[in-house]
C-alpha cells in the first residue's frame, strides 16, 4: 500500500481563522481527516505535515523520498518565490501534485506565477478544501498509470 505526504506550507495552519471569505471556514486539522478518510477509500496512507519554514519543508520533502510514493503540495506563498522548493521537488524526483484552495489565475498578478508548476505532474487551483481532494484522487490515479498523466 502506497504512503503518500500531503505538505501544506506557510500559514494554511491558521485555516479557519485565516481570510476565511477566500480560504475557506475549514481548519487544518478537518481538511487532513477528511483526506484520511479519503485515502482509506482508495487504499493508501496519508502522511500530513505543515511548517512555515522554507528550509523546513525542504527536510521534509527529502525525507519523503525515502518512504514516500508522491505528494499533494500547497506551497501557499512559497507558490510564487521558491526557488528552492522547486528544485528540491525536482532533485527528489516523487510526483507531485500542486494544489491551491484559490483561484490563483483569478487573483493578484503576483500569484498567477507558480515556480512549482513546472515540476509538478499538475497543478488544481480554485476549489476550495476540496483542491486537496481533488489532488489526491489526480495523484492516486497517476500512480496507478503514470504514463497517462
Ligand atoms: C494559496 C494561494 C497562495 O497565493 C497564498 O499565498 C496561500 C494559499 C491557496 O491555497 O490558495 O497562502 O496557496
Amino acid at each position: 500500500m502506497h504512503t503518500l505526504l500531503i505538505l501544506h506550507g506557510p500559514n494554511l495552519n491558521l485555516l479557519g481563522q485565516r481570510e476565511p471569505a477566500i480560504y475557506g471556514s475549514q481548519t487544518l486539522d478537518q481538511i487532513n481527516a477528511s483526506l484520511t478518510r479519503m485515502g482509506d477509500e482508495l487504499r493508501v496512507n496519508i502522511l500530513a505535515r505543515q511548517s512555515n519554514s522554507e528550509g523546513q519543508l525542504i527536510d521534509i520533502l527529502h525525507d519523503a523520498r525515502t518512504w514516500a510514493a508522491g505528494i499533494v503540495f500547497n506551497p501557499a506563498g512559497y507558490t510564487h518565490t521558491s526557488v528552492a522548493l522547486r528544485d528540491a521537488i525536482a532533485a527528489i524526483g516523487l510526483p507531485t501534485v500542486e494544489v491551491h484552495l484559490s483561484n490563483i489565475f483569478k487573483r493578484e498578478g503576483f500569484r498567477q506565477k507558480s515556480l512549482i508548476a513546472p515540476v509538478c505532474i499538475g497543478t488544481i487551483s480554485g476549489f476550495g478544501a476540496h483542491s486537496y481532494e481533488l489532488g489526491l484522487q489526480a495523484l492516486v490515479k497517476y500512480l496507478e498509470r503514470p504514463g497517462e498523466g
